[in-house]
């Protein structure tokens, strides 16, 4: 087993602190969500491997915040953005690619008529909100309980225990229903009549729907007046290429894609019908919602990266392989923990595209500690595994040497369960993003 050091990791993550709030500039990057014996900064990526600032390699399995899907530097997509910084980043007046990204979206997205460019998810769900409050001229919007993030601006993050700084006035007007419980949703209409102007929810994340669920919500929705809004930041270009809303065959109103679509470069997309988008544009007569609007929304790199992944995905046929390989991933997974006789503690469950890992204690409760030490474990191994976001980078080598990496994992998981997993575990356990003070 190689030993790595994270001396200058440890280091950097000083002087990082005293510059950055929390060390970094996404929660989910942070320290307190990754074991103490963790590399703290990259350097750099190629394909699934990453390099940290102390040189030590790993087998990448979180890409990026799940937002490298063909591989880092791919070359496909590193020429293209290439090709574009050579002609410039940014214009006066639109360039070309941002139709061309358009129109390869509407051809692609059941739900898409229209299309509006952003940089990031969260400004783009933001922006689905405003648009259907506009729309119906209402005020509720209701999302869904148990999916984490939707976004960092007040409506979604008033909702969560960590809701500083958001005005009462606001964090009232966030409704919340339960997945897979259509009457649940339905009590809620019946709660807030002909007042919840949208309705929000990943179209599937680690829960399978329920038979006829998404059609349910689909019909309340409809019949409600309300405007449906799948958030396919993680769904979309992972269960299928035009999105969860085509596997599942259930079109919302508007939808709104991120991550994968442009390989780690920063691009992201609402789209929806024409009827509803239109009202961000400057040919109607009724009031005007300023939709998306910023300096840097149609970078013109970052859209070709997002044109050239796009095709990629298509024509190397990347969904496909996703779900082979997590399939791989998830069977060799659960085998080895089963023949540990672990399987009761430990297993890989969700949709082969979108495996997750699921850690318990003796009385089967989810144990942060115990995650914690998985992963520790794991990078000691060599591989990183916050979370697990197949590439196309992934090949049956990488699935062959986490699953050997596992079998040593696993002894120590196993001694922890025994001993108590303070022995095993140095540092403390990873917390959750979303709580109200650090020290909880
Ligand atoms: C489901 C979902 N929606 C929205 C967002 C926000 O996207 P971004 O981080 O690009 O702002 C995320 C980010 O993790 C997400 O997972």
């Amino acid at each position: 087993m190689t030993f790595f050091l994270f001396t200058r990791s440890k280091l950097l993550a000083e002087k990082a602190a005293c510059l950055i709030p929390a060390g970094c500039h996404t929660y989910s990057k942070g320290d307190d969500q990754f074991p103490f014996l963790a590399p703290g900064f990259i350097v750099k990526g190629s394909g699934c491997y990453v390099t940290d600032v102390d040189g030590n390699e790993f087998l990448d399995w979180g890409m990026g915040l799940r937002s490298v899907i063909l591989g880092h530097c791919y070359p496909a997509v590193l020429e293209a953005v290439y090709r574009q910084l050579q002609m410039g980043v940014n214009f006066t007046r639109p360039s070309p690619v941002e139709a061309e990204l358009a129109q390869l979206l509407t051809d692609l997205i059941p739900s898409a008529e229209m299309v509006k460019l952003a940089k990031n998810g969260s400004d783009v769900t933001s922006a689905a909100v405003r648009l259907a409050r506009a729309y119906t001229g209402r005020d509720y919007v209701a999302v869904c309980r148990e999916q984490p993030f939707f976004s960092f601006y007040d409506w979604f993050i008033g909702s969560t225990p960590c809701n500083a700084g958001i005005p009462e006035a606001v964090r009232e007007l966030t409704l919340k229903f339960s997945y897979n419980d259509p009457a649940g949703l339905e009590e809620l209409f019946r709660l807030y009549p002909d007042r919840i102007a949208a309705v929000i929810l990943e179209p599937v994340s680690t829960e399978a729907p329920q038979a006829g669920f998404l059609q349910k919500v689909r019909g309340l929705t409809r019949s409600n007046g309300t405007v449906l809004i799948f958030d396919e930041m993680i769904s979309g270009f992972r269960w299928h290429l035009s999105g969860a809303q085509e596997y599942f065959g259930v079109v919302p109103d508007l939808s709104t894609f991120g991550k994968a679509m442009g390989n780690g470069f920063s691009a992201a997309a609402l789209v929806g019908k024409r009827e509803i988008m239109e009202l961000g544009g400057l040919t109607h007569n009724r009031e005007k919602v300023f939709l998306l609007s910023s300096t840097h929304g149609g970078e013109t790199h970052a859209v070709a990266a997002a044109i050239a992944t796009i095709n990629e995905m298509r024509e190397k046929k990347v969904i496909d392989h996703v779900w082979r390989i997590g399939q791989k991933l998830q069977n060799g997974f659960n085998q080895i923990c089963e023949e540990s006789g672990l399987s009761e503690y430990v297993r890989m469950s969700g949709y082969p595209c979108s495996p997750f890992i699921v850690c318990m204690d003796r009385r089967g409760e989810v144990s942060l500690p115990l995650r914690t030490l998985l992963l520790q474990e794991f990078i000691k191994c060599g591989v990183l595994i916050p979370y697990i976001s197949i590439s196309f980078s992934h090949t049956e080598e990488e699935v062959d040497s986490t699953l050997e990496a596992l079998r040593k994992v696993l002894v120590v998981y196993r001694k922890a369960m025994d001993k108590g997993v303070e022995r095993f575990l140095v540092g403390p356990p990873v917390k959750p993003v979303f709580r109200k003070y650090n020290w909880l």
